[in-house]
């Protein structure tokens, strides 16, 4: 995991990776911790939610949402099929591939490894909020002017995280640039019209 790309996080752990996290404890305290954690939540922690529906509060692209959904619903799945926000797509459906990556307060996440229960309260970003009118965003355009899109299914989700790592650095180097799209797959082999356009879209081409 890199700088850029937090996709393979959960929201509020941001300064410890899985792996860090199992090298430092090791699975056997975490079986153990696990266990009396259940007992005590079971003890004194609150209510478990579900499985019945509950009212959940999206922000998405600057517009508040109430739904219900059961807790187990995935973000993913709350935007598309309860919000008709389908700029996120959903194609592996177990965060390896990129295609239904949003921007969560800054950061990229895969909205189909997130609960929606989970994203409440934050600012939630996708692609269908780039444009402005028919004017596109300039990593959409920078998208068309590169060909870095065939099938284009897979397309929103390269463009989330070029959006989010043009709004930390403008002008990234060629490096910094393949990292922050290490989480998504072409299986077209449009990743150099890709690279291309998350170079230009800042303003020039490099690296
Ligand atoms: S659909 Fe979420 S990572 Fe593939
Ligand atoms: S353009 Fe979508 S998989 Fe290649």
């Amino acid at each position: 995991m890199h700088e850029d790309d937090s996709r393979k996080r959960r929201p509020g752990t941001e300064d410890v990776s899985r792996r860090d996290f199992f090298k430092t404890v090791g699975a056997g305290s975490i079986a153990t911790a696990v266990v009396s954690g259940v007992k005590e939540a079971a003890a004194q922690g609150p209510a478990a939610l579900g499985p019945a529906d509950v009212p959940v509060t999206l922000t998405i692209n600057g517009q508040r949402h109430q739904l219900q959904v059961e807790p187990r619903v995935t973000l993913l799945d709350a935007m598309r099929t309860r919000l008709d926000i389908t700029g996120p797509k959903r194609v592996c459906d177990r965060g390896a591939c990129g295609a239904c990556t949003v921007i969560i307060d800054g950061r990229t996440y895969y909205s189909c490894s997130m609960l929606a229960i989970e994203a409440q309260g934050k600012n939630i970003r996708t692609v269908d909020g780039l444009a402005s009118g028919n004017t596109l965003h300039p990593v959409q355009q920078a998208f068309c002017d590169h060909d870095g899109l065939m099938c284009g299914f897979c397309t929103p989700g390269f463009v989330i995280p070029t959006v989010a790592l043009l709004e930390k650095n403008p002008k990234p180097p060629a490096e910094q640039a393949r990292r922050a799209l290490d989480g998504n797959l072409c299986r077209c082999g449009t990743n150099i019209g890709v690279l291309k356009a998350a170079l230009s879209a800042g303003g020039g081409t490099r690296g």
